[in-house]
């Protein structure tokens, strides 16, 4: 019992530790929970001291169990075997009251009088789950009634819609953080100003040295003609970023430095230079690209 006790023991603080884990989880938008090892290593050791923990006093009670006189080795084994006996009695005293049938020696009281060919009927009460239950049912019927049949509170078609609009809420929160998840193949044009803003930032930094602030071009490509030597459009750019240029040429691949969503939005940010007009553009190389999309 006392080995089944600890295990008990260790088995709920792992499950509310777990609980607890998740639920910081859930309660941050952004970075993969899964993502933070050292939380769920943390986690791991709480659970090893505590599992050590609960041996070692275990083998300690038993090596101060040893030391006992015969006299009180016979009253502790008393106590243990009283403890065992009450242990678990008050679910078992809820699982009674619960269920409020009497005991087999009681039903005497209870049976019946008549008696139909030998079969005989024992009245007891219906057990207090189902009553309680019961009147729960009634409650809710004349909640749900006054709700939704005298308030009018909300039809199912007004709750489908609410749902659709919480999930679109959902969705558009999802692709926010999903941004950062983009490749050369899903990469879509970025729009929003705080992506260009972000873009630009990225590309004052590390492009303009090459490019030029305003994308004329030096070292680098002049990126506001409509010339690409590796193909134009939001997606050839992205890869171009990411994988570099020619061998030789200079153009590093940034896929190391840069997140895929500062990616994108330097991609995009470099395609707001299209059709403006750099103050010393270098000559145009490569070939004419029309967009397709
Ligand atoms: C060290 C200088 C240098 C830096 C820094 C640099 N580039 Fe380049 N970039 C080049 C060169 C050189 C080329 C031409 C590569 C080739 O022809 O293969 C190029 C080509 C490109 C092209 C393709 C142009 C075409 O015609 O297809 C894009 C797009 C581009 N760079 C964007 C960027 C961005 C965005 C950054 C910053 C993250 C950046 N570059 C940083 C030198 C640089």
């Amino acid at each position: 019992m006392k080995t089944t006790s600890s295990i008990l023991r260790v088995l709920v603080v792992a499950l509310i530790g777990y609980l607890f884990l998740n639920w910081i989880g859930t309660t941050k938008e952004t970075s993969a929970f899964e993502e933070r090892y050292w939380l769920w290593g943390l986690y791991g050791f709480v659970i090893f001291v505590h599992i050590s923990g609960e041996i070692c006093i275990g083998a300690l009670q038993r090596i101060l169990y040893q030391t006992l006189s015969p006299e009180s080795k016979k009253r502790y084994d008393e106590k243990v075997a009283l403890k065992k006996a009450n242990q678990f009695s008050w679910i078992k005293n809820t699982y009674k009251a619960a269920l409020g049938s009497k005991a087999i020696d009681e039903e005497f009281d209870i049976i019946l009088d008549h008696n139909y060919d030998g079969i005989r009927e024992l009245d007891n009460k219906l057990p207090p789950w189902w009553v309680y239950g019961f009147y729960g049912t009634i409650l809710f019927a004349i909640v749900y009634l006054v709700r939704f049949e005298v308030l009018n509170e909300y039809n199912q078609i007004e709750e489908y819609e609410i749902a659709v609009a919480e999930a679109k809420i959902e969705v558009d929160k999802w692709k926010k953080t999903a941004k950062n998840l983009v490749d050369a193949s899903t990469v879509k044009l970025l729009t929003e100003t705080s992506d260009l803003e972000a873009g630009r930032s990225i590309f004052t930094t590390n492009c303009a040295v090459c490019h030029k602030a305003d994308g004329g071009g030096g070292i680098g490509s002049n990126l506001t003609d409509q010339y690409w030597v590796l193909g134009g459009g939001i997606k050839n750019v992205f890869n171009t970023i990411s994988e570099g240029g020619r061998s030789g040429k200079g153009m590093i691949a940034w896929k190391n430095e840069l997140e895929p969503l500062e990616r994108a939005q330097v991609a995009s940010y470099v395609l707001s230079f299209q059709g403006s007009t750099p103050a010393e553009p270098k000559d145009a190389e490569g070939e004419l690209w029309v967009d397709s999309e």
